[in-house]
């Protein structure tokens, strides 16, 4: 029997969508407003869903604050108030889309739980626009 477990978390951060093989009219011909040189904001809404089988004994799933934690250690403490493109390492080499950034997210929370937890990742660019991603 299988539950699945969610919390939800937010980080603000400005990027810069580029390819760097392309020249400038190309890249702000494709990606619009999200090629602007001088970057612009997100507020990007996370939800992590950690699904498996629940422990007979405590009833848990997972510890709430221990999934919270988690996510503040590893996704808002990196991420928030950061400039994707020039602050993190993560996209010194791939683009910062959003669904770049849900792959990069679930790859550092998937890592740090246990291993029969399966893991999807929800990622909020905007409030309209959202990406999913749980590993295949
Ligand atoms: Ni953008």
């Amino acid at each position: 029997m299988e539950i699945t477990v969610s919390r939800k978390a937010h980080f603000n951060a400005a990027h810069r969508l580029h390819v760097k093989q392309w020249d400038e009219e190309k890249n702000k011909q494709f990606f619009g407003l999200c090629n602007n040189p001088n970057y612009h904001g997100h507020n990007y809404d996370l939800i992590a869903s950690v699904t498996g089988e629940i422990d007979p004994v405590t009833g848990y799933l997972i510890d709430t604050k221990w999934l919270s934690n988690l996510i503040k250690k590893e996704i808002e403490d990196r991420f928030d108030h950061k400039n994707l493109n020039l602050d993190c390492e993560e996209f010194v080499d791939l683009n910062p889309t959003t669904e770049n950034i849900a792959i990069v997210i679930w790859k550092l929370l998937k890592q740090q739980l246990p291993q029969n937890l399966h893991l999807k990742i929800t990622l909020y660019e905007t409030e309209r626009n959202y990406v999913e991603f749980s590993g295949k």
